[in-house]
């Protein structure tokens, strides 16, 4: 069980300067999703459509990007580190982007606690964080239990799509998803996904991004 592993996927969160904090106070009680309370999707984007998650959209250039490239699908993003969800907040409302909200919170609690089983048509974790060194790699946010916690809330043929530069990673979580049950590995392809602001640092640093998308089988 996820619940009963302290581990976290992420580092110590960053401070915010005082610019970001209030646009936070400003914009959060708009976009943001209290994490404390029941998720009412018909209430929270005014409107019943399918539902993506994205765990750790970091700065939000590719979420943004996304959601406006996709308006009939809403997006619930999650993110720790609250710089990142203030820049998202910003690109939303400049945007004027009305199927986006955020969740500054852990992406795996959100699932546990807020997320009802087969409610998500797709989950996107894309450049987690690493982890490279093998003591550390526990902290990984792709593995069985996480793909056990994903497939329930997915809808039947619903998608997970994971995209990493770590070769490693890509691997691991590869075999994960392909040796899973309740998942068929339907695509290594990044299909229409932007390039993130932290690929880019990859395909800058010589590093390649690696995509693995899977699918839900239905039941029976
Ligand atoms: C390497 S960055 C990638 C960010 C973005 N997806 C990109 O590609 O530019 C990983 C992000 O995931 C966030 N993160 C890690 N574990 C998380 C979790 N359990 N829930 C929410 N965010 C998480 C980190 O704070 C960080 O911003």
């Amino acid at each position: 069980m996820l619940r009963d592993e302290p581990i976290r996927t992420f580092k110590a969160r960053r401070r915010v300067t005082a610019g970001q904090a209030v646009a936070i106070e400003r914009l959060l009680p708009t976009y943001g999703v209290d994490v404390t309370a029941p998720f009412d999707r018909v209430a929270v984007y005014a409107r019943s459509a399918p539902l993506v998650l994205e765990i750790g959209s970091g700065m939000g250039e590719a979420t943004a990007a996304m959601a406006a490239a996709d308006p009939a699908r809403d997006l619930l993003a999650v993110e720790v580190h609250t710089p990142g969800v203030g820049s998202l907040l910003r690109r939303i409302e400049s945007g004027g982007l009305t199927n986006v909200r955020v969740a500054e919170a852990d992406g795996v609690e959100v699932l546990q606690d807020l997320i009802a089983p087969g409610s998500l048509d797709e989950v996107r974790v894309f450049f987690p964080d690493p982890w490279p060194k093998s003591r550390h790699s526990k902290r990984r946010l792709v593995s069985a239990a996480f793909a056990d916690l994903v497939a329930d809330r997915l809808r039947p043929r619903g998608r997970l799509h994971v995209a990493t530069d770590a070769g490693a990673y890509a691997r691991e979580a590869l075999r994960v998803l392909a040796d899973h049950p309740d998942f068929e590995v339907v695509s290594r392809d990044r299909g229409n996904r932007p390039v993130t602001r932290f690929e880019q640092q990859a395909l800058d640093a010589g590093r390649d991004a690696h995509d693995i998308v899977a699918v839900r089988r239905p039941a029976g």
